[in-house]
């Protein structure tokens, strides 16, 4: 199959190149690095991108650079903008344009990222359009002809080999997902590879919910408002994060 991979040089990036490239032709396209340049923030550049490459099977974004990550009270307008334009409407562009020249069962597979689900103070410009961008490839994948296939892989935070930390994942271990999107017959999917956190029963509210309605029963009882996180419980499979379209 002949791969693009937009955002080929980026941490994630590298490990979806090294692992699709075995099997498959790999496109490599970076803002400035690899065989095609373009900004996928800029259709016109996006045109000439798929107008270079001609028809291809399967479509990976893996762009970086995509969010500010500033404190919560910090946050404007035009940081919003930011992230929406790159992480939300640059992707399903990606998508948009490359509708015409991709093969019959041919696939898109696009990045979100754990801050859908678990927030901090500084990833409130990014996590709400990852979750955005989910339920986007979840509503539309029937709506796709031709036997295309959008699928989203989920990353957790990527740490180098050996390296350890809370829902740490490798590059290695998020390709694999990006491979089995490209390779199987998948679509409308969350593919979570979140080394360890727990999937939230819906979006927040199994985290959140309970520690807001513990927090509103200590106010009314006077004690104090804590910060912590509800606990979370470690799963070993990261495939469990995986749900299907309806789910
Ligand atoms: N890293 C993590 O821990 C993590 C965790 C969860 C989710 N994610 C998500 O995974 C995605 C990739 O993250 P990453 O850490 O791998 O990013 P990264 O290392 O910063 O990736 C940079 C790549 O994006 C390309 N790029 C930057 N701006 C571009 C533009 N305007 N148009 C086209 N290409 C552009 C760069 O091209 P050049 O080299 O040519 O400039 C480079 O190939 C992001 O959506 C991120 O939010 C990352």
């Amino acid at each position: 199959m002949k791969v693009i991979l937009v955002g080929a040089s980026g941490k994630i990036g590298r490990g979806v190149d090294k692992a699709v490239s075995v099997n498959h032709e790999v496109v490599r396209v970076g803002l400035a690095d690899g065989d095609v340049q373009c900004d996928y923030t800029d259709p016109e550049s996006v045109r000439r991108m798929f107008t270079t490459i001609g028809p291809y099977h399967a479509l990976v974004s893996a762009v970086g650079d995509d969010s500010r990550f500033l404190p919560f009270e910090e946050l404007a307008d035009d940081d919003f903008r930011y992230g929406f334009e790159r992480k939300f409407l640059s992707q399903i562009r990606l998508m948009t344009l490359g509708k015409p020249t991709i093969h019959d069962g041919g696939s898109f597979t696009l990045t979100s990222g754990f801050l859908s689900h678990y927030s901090n103070r500084r990833g409130i410009a990014t996590g709400p359009f990852n979750g955005a961008l989910e339920t986007y490839v979840e509503h539309t994948a029937r709506f796709w002809p031709r036997g295309i296939r959008i699928n989203v892989v989920s990353p957790g935070p990527v740490v180098g080999p050996g390296r350890k930390g809370r829902g740490a994942v490798t590059s290695e271990q998020c390709a694999e997902s990006y491979v089995q999107a490209i390779e199987g017959t998948m679509t409308g999917r969350v593919l979570r590879v979140w080394g360890g956190f727990p999937v939230p029963e819906s979006r927040g509210a199994a985290i959140y919910g309970r520690r807001i309605e513990a927090a509103i029963s200590n106010t009314r009882t006077g004690a104090a408002i804590s910060n912590r996180r509800t606990p979370e419980t470690p799963q070993g499979n990261q495939r469990t994060g995986e749900r299907r379209r309806g789910d």
